[in-house]
C-alpha cells in the first residue's frame, strides 16, 4: 500500500518496510524549515468559530433558558412542551388567550382556571428535553402573572424522572395587573431530565406568561433581559473561550437565508426585552426526514446583541452574515425582486450602525440601551450564506455598494454556494462566482468542503496553486463527513479529526491567502441533533470537546505569528494522493518559538529529521502537544470525554538539526525556543 514521493521502486519497498516496523535501512523523512525568514503574517482571525442555531444550538443549548416555549408562542403550537396537569385529582381548565397580553408583540398567554385546586391544578413543562438541574445550585425561576378577580396562589415544583420533588416555591397574593414574580430554587439532587410544574392553588382565574428558569450563574448580561440577568450556559461558553477563537461567525449557515423569506433571520427581531422578541420556527425543525424536531423554535433569547457580547467575551471578531434577500437555494429559492431590496439593504445598514454607531444615533442608542455604549468594532460582514447564480451577483453588488457608500473601510465576505460536490452543478457555479469576484473584489471570499475523510488527505495541497491575486479566502464551513453529507451515521472519530488536521496544515502553509477557516457546525445537543458530525456535543448537564474539536484547538492556540516555509522530503504516502506525513510551521515572534504541526495518518511511529535552517540556537527547551488515539474509529462520548485529549510533554533540542519521532495516528505541536 505505501508509497514514497519518488517513483524509484527501490524507495517504495524501503519505506514500506520502515513503516511496517522492520529493521531494514530506509530513507529518512526530512523536514526543513526555513527558521531564520519569516514569511507573511498569520492573520490573528485565521482560526475562529461558526456558529448557527442548528442541533439545538440556541435555544437548548447554549442559551441557558431551561423553559420550553416560555411565552406560548410557538406558532400555531402555542401550547407545544407544556401539558395540563391536575394534583390529586384537582379539576380546572387550560386555555390560550390573547386578550390585555403582557406585550401586543407575543399577545399568547395561558389562562389557568382552577374549580378544584385539590393538590394543585396547571401544566408542566418538559424543557428541552428535560431540564438539567444541578443539586445546591441555584436557579432563577421566574413568570409574569395576574390574577383575573380574586388573589391568587401557585406552586412552582421542580420534578425528577421518577415524580419526586426537588424544589419548590410559592407565591400568594398573586393580584390584578401583570406582575413579574420571581424567586431562587436549588435543587436537592441533579437530574438531566427534570420536569417543572406550575399549579394555581386556589380557586380563580390565574394568567402567566414568559415562564423562565435559568442557572444563576449563566454567563452573559444585559440590562434589557429580565432580573436577574439569565444568560448563555457557562460551560459551553468555556468550552469556546478555551479556543481562544479569532472570530465568531453567526447567526449561521443556512438559518440566515430560511427555508422561505417569511423564515429569514431577521436580526431587528432579535435585540430589545425578550419579552418582546418575536419567536419564529426554527429552519431545521422538519429540514431531515430522518431527524424530524417538531419542537424546534428560535425564541431569539439568544440573539445579536448576546453575539456581538459573547464575540467580545471570548475575544473574537464579530462577523455577522446577512440575508441579501434570497431564500436558501436548497430549499424554496425565493428571491426579492431587485426594486424591492431596500428595506433588506437597510438592515444591513442599521446592523452596522446597531454594532458600531454612537450611543446617541438611532441604533447605537438600543445598543447602548442593552447596557453596551462602547461600539463592537465590527470589521467584516458576509453578504449571503451559500448564495449562487447571477441572482446572487446582482443583489451582492447593491448590498456591496451600500455599504461600501457609507462604511468604506468594512471588509466584505463574498460566497461561493455550498460544496461543489453537493448542489446542483456546482463546479460550474462556483467557476462562474470566481470570475465574479476577481472583477467585483470582495475582500474575502467564502469557501466550503463538506467531504469525505480521504478528500481532506488527499488535498492538503489545494490551495497552492490559488491565483495569489485573486480576493483572500474564507474556509468558513468544512467538516469530514465519515459516511456521506449530514449522514446520520457520520462520527467525530480520529480519522476525520486527523485528515482534517492535514488539511489545516495546508491552509497555514497558504496562510498568505488563507485568512481565516472554520469548521461547520459548531454544537450538537446528543438527544436532539439534526446534523452531524459537530465540533461541540452537550447534554443537558455536560459538554464535550470532538477529537475535531481538540484539532480546531490546537491550531487555534499555537498560531504563531509568521509563516516559515516547510519543506517535506521523502515522506511516504499511501494510496496515490495521500501523504502519510503533513507539516506546516510558524514563527512566534513574542515567543521567540517555532512552532511546527504535523499529522501522522500511519498506524506506525513515523521518524522524520527536522532541519530549522538558518537558526543559531535551538532549545534546549522545547515541548510537544500530542493528539492520538489507538484506533481511527476512536471518538470522544460523554462516557469518555477525554478519551482523544491532548497530551503534553517536554522535549529537549540542543541543535536546529535534530530528529523526532512522531507517535502513530497523531497530531502533534511541536513548540521550541530558537535564535
Ligand atoms: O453547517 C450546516 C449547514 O451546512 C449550514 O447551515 C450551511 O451553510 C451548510 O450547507
Amino acid at each position: 500500500m505505501f508509497k514514497t514521493h519518488s517513483a524509484k521502486n527501490i524507495g517504495h519497498v524501503f519505506i514500506s518496510l520502515l513503516l511496517t516496523g522492520t529493521c531494514f535501512a530506509t530513507v529518512q523523512t526530512k523536514i526543513i524549515i526555513n527558521a531564520s525568514q519569516p514569511g507573511v503574517k498569520i492573520s490573528p482571525t485565521m482560526y475562529g468559530i461558526f456558529f448557527e442555531d442548528i442541533n439545538f444550538g440556541a435555544d437548548g443549548g447554549l442559551y441557558a433558558e431551561l423553559v420550553k416555549n416560555r411565552g406560548f408562542e410557538f406558532p400555531e403550537e402555542a401550547v407545544m412542551g407544556w401539558s395540563r396537569l391536575a394534583a390529586g385529582g384537582a379539576r380546572g381548565s387550560l386555555s390560550i388567550r390573547v386578550q390585555e397580553p403582557l406585550e401586543q408583540a407575543n399577545p399568547h398567554y395561558l389562562r389557568i382556571e382552577v374549580r378544584d385546586p385539590s393538590k394543585g391544578f396547571g401544566v408542566s413543562n418538559e424543557g428541552f428535553r428535560g431540564m438539567g438541574l444541578r443539586k445546591g445550585q441555584e436557579y432563577w425561576f421566574s413568570v409574569y402573572a395576574r390574577a383575573e378577580m380574586e388573589t391568587m396562589t401557585f406552586k412552582v415544583e421542580l420534578i425528577a424522572p421518577d415524580g419526586r420533588v426537588i424544589g419548590e416555591a410559592r407565591f400568594a397574593d398573586v393580584t390584578k395587573g401583570w406582575q413579574k414574580y420571581q424567586c431562587l430554587i436549588v435543587p436537592t439532587d441533579t437530574e438531566a431530565r427534570a420536569t417543572l410544574n406550575l399549579l394555581g392553588t386556589c380557586v380563580g382565574l390565574l394568567d402567566v406568561d414568559m415562564v423562565s428558569l435559568f442557572p444563576a450563574d449563566s454567563a452573559v448580561s444585559s440590562t434589557l433581559m429580565p432580573e436577574p440577568v439569565p444568560g448563555l450556559r457557562k460551560d459551553i461558553v468555556q468550552m469556546l473561550a478555551d479556543m481562544k477563537p479569532g472570530f465568531l461567525r453567526f447567526p449561521g449557515g443556512c438559518i440566515v437565508e430560511g427555508r422561505d423569506l417569511g423564515n429569514r433571520y431577521q436580526w431587528k427581531n432579535t435585540i430589545g426585552h425578550i419579552n418582546q422578541r418575536k419567536t419564529i420556527i426554527g429552519r431545521w425543525n422538519t429540514e431531515f426526514a430522518h431527524r424530524l424536531t417538531p419542537d424546534y423554535y428560535q425564541s431569539f433569547g439568544l440573539g445579536f446583541y448576546e453575539y456581538f457580547k459573547l464575540s467580545e467575551d471570548i475575544g473574537a471578531e464579530p462577523m455577522p452574515i446577512i440575508n441579501c434577500g434570497m431564500a436558501c437555494q436548497f430549499n424554496t429559492a425565493q428571491l426579492v425582486p431587485m426594486d424591492q431590496l431596500e428595506p433588506y439593504v437597510q438592515d444591513m445598514l442599521d446592523l452596522i450602525e446597531f454594532a458600531n454607531g454612537p450611543a446617541d444615533s438611532k441604533w447605537g442608542k438600543i445598543r447602548a440601551d442593552m447596557g453596551h455604549p462602547e461600539p463592537f468594532n465590527m470589521k467584516m460582514i458576509g453578504i449571503g450564506n451559500e448564495q449562487w447564480g447571477p441572482q446572487y451577483i446582482e443583489r451582492y453588488k447593491v448590498f456591496a455598494g451600500a455599504i461600501k457608500a457609507k462604511y468604506p473601510d468594512m471588509q466584505l465576505i463574498a460566497a461561493t454556494g455550498s460544496d461543489a460536490t453537493i448542489f446542483p452543478n456546482g463546479h460550474a457555479e462556483i467557476e462562474y462566482l470566481w470570475e465574479q469576484w476577481r472583477q467585483l473584489k470582495p475582500e474575502i471570499v467564502d469557501e466550503h468542503f463538506y467531504r469525505q475523510p480521504d478528500w481532506f488527505l488527499e488535498n492538503v495541497g489545494w490551495y497552492d496553486n490559488y491565483d495569489r491575486n485573486s480576493p483572500k479566502l474564507f474556509v468558513g464551513e468544512y467538516a469530514s463527513q465519515s459516511v456521506g453529507v449530514a449522514s446520520p451515521d457520520n462520527r467525530n472519530n480520529l480519522k476525520c479529526a486527523l485528515y482534517e488536521a492535514a488539511f489545516m496544515t495546508g491552509l497555514e502553509r497558504n496562510a498568505d491567502l488563507v485568512r481565516m477557516t472554520c469548521y461547520a457546525p459548531l454544537f450538537g445537543h446528543e438527544d436532539a441533533w439534526q446534523w452531524r458530525p459537530d465540533l461541540i456535543w452537550f447534554d443537558n448537564l455536560n459538554v464535550y470537546g470532538s477529537a475535531n474539536y481538540y484539532v480546531q484547538k490546537l491550531f487555534s492556540l499555537n498560531p504563531g505569528t509568521n509563516l516559515l516555509t516547510t519543506q517535506v522530503n521523502d515522506a511516504p504516502i499511501f494510496d496515490e494522493n495521500k501523504k502519510a506525513l503533513s507539516v506546516s510551521s510558524t514563527l512566534d515572534k513574542k515567543a521567540g518559538e517555532v512552532i511546527i504541526k504535523a499529522v501522522n495518518v500511519t498506524a506506525e511511529k513515523l521518524k522524520a529529521n527536522i532541519e530549522l535552517k538558518g537558526a543559531k540556537k535551538v532549545g534546549p527547551k522545547g515541548k510537544a502537544i500530542i493528539l492520538t488515539a489507538k484506533n481511527l474509529t476512536d471518538e470522544n462520548s460523554l462516557q469518555e470525554p477525554k478519551k482523544i485529549y491532548p497530551a503534553e510533554k517536554s522535549v529537549s533540542v540542543n541543535s536546529p538539526s535534530f530528529s523526532y519521532e512522531f507517535q502513530p495516528y497523531s497530531l502533534t505541536v511541536l513548540r521550541l525556543l530558537v535564535e
